[in-house]
């Protein structure tokens, strides 16, 4: 007889995304007239850079040739793009890694799911609240315990260190959802608790393009003692308009060793690099050469410009919904804004924006239980739209 995982059965019944275009497109049937606008999930809308799509388009004719054909590329991805990363990602400042410390992944989202793979059942999860639903519903589905740590305004939204053990903490920042950053000071504190509590962190940089403050550190590896307790998830998606393309990365270490339930260290690289051989045949030839392109003087400058225009949508939403009274966090060095909502139930707000104003936005809620009492407010829209949508959230209050 065949058993279903039961994790399944237990978890949340949509993933998150999923739930808010489930009744979004409820009120598109009912009101087919409706011009509504989506600032809720987080995609982009700018087209690719042009560096980005020449070289993928190059990529595309190299395959139409068998001198430059290219099949199963190599699991860990390219060197091409593992060592452009290094130096661009890392060496300018002042971080030393090697090519075999980078695993090139599909985006950011499969692996930080992924990583679960190869860490015990029994670990303890520490997530930040309101927390990216990813790390919730991957753990929960191989039923490990999670714990809530409370970012709340008061704490800055980054979270008190725990006093409790965490075996294993997911940390992100820029934060989705709330745009917080961690200052070095902060994330420090992070890293030397993980230190003496022999704790393992994901750090989740996917947002680190949209860091404006040159004090913020947009690598955990800019901390002291990091590579012996971190992982470092990046994505291509944000910083690139890679959503639709997917590529993404992310760095092990050879360093970073945690404990065997036999109770011998170990160390994380050889088996993330083992997991990845048997269940992953790397990211295409096509998109890892587009994310090459991303590190060209063009393409650098061109991605720039995007990210920019998006921190202007974030500057407009911010600027714009305080005028109106409400307290708005994050958009700053983030693309995500965080906005108190009048009243206490975000999915309450949630359904007044969307049939009151026709915009989408992301009820904090579905963040955790930190999350009520916001939503989030992407800055990825077209200007257009995020102008349009603004407004008319304002007329509704
Ligand atoms: C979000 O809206 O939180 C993100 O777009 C989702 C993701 O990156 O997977």
């Amino acid at each position: 007889m065949a058993y279903i995982n039961d994790n399944f059965t237990k978890i949340q019944h949509r993933y998150l995304f999923a739930e808010i275009a489930k009744r979004v497109a409820a009120y598109k049937e009912a009101n087919p007239a409706a011009k509504i606008i989506s600032l809720g999930i987080g995609d982009v809308t700018q087209p690719l850079a042009s560096a980005v799509t020449q070289a993928m388009k190059k990529a595309v004719d190299d395959c139409t040739t068998t001198q430059n054909f290219h099949g199963y590329g190599p699991e860990q991805g390219y060197d091409f793009l593992r060592s452009k990363i290094i130096e661009n990602d890392y060496a300018k400042r002042g971080i030393s890694l090697t090519v075999d410390e980078i695993f090139i992944s599909d985006g950011a989202k499969s692996d930080l799911g992924n990583i679960g793979d190869i860490l015990s059942v029994n670990n303890i999860i520490g997530v930040t609240d309101p927390v990216y639903p990813v790390y919730v519903d991957t753990n929960s589905m191989a039923g490990r315990t999670i714990k809530y740590i409370p970012c709340t305004a008061e704490n800055g939204f980054t979270g008190d260190i725990p006093s409790e053990k965490i075996d294993v903490m997911y940390l992100c920042f820029p934060n989705n959802p709330t745009g917080a950053v961690i200052t070095r000071q902060g994330l420090k504190q992070w890293v030397d608790y993980a230190l003496k509590n022999d704790t393992l962190i994901l750090y989740d940089s996917a947002y680190e393009a949209f860091i404006t403050d040159p004090a913020i550190p947009h690598s955990i590896y800019e901390i002291d003692g990091s590579k012996e307790c971190a992982i470092e998830f990046r994505s291509f998606s944000k910083t690139a308009g890679f959503t639709g393309i997917r590529c993404g990365y992310t760095v092990i270490p050879n360093e970073l060793k945690i404990q065997s339930e036999s109770g011998k260290r170990v160390a994380l690289n050889p088996v993330w690099n083992r997991r990845q051989c048997s269940k992953f045949n790397g990211a295409s030839y096509i998109s890892q050469r587009g994310a090459e392109a991303v590190f060209s003087a063009e393409g650098y400058s061109q991605t720039r410009a995007t990210i920019q225009y998006y921190l202007t949508n974030a500057q407009i939403i911010r600027d714009s919904l305080s005028k109106s009274g409400l307290e708005v966090f994050g958009g700053e060095n983030a693309p995500y804004i965080w906005v108190r909502t009048p009243e206490h139930d975000s999915w309450k707000f949630f359904d007044h924006l969307l049939h009151r104003a026709q915009v989408v936005v992301t009820p904090g809620a579905g963040f955790g239980p930190s999350g009520e009492g916001y939503i989030r407010i992407t800055a990825f829209g077209t200007r257009e739209n995020t102008k349009e949508a603004i407004e008319r959230i304002e007329r509704s209050l």
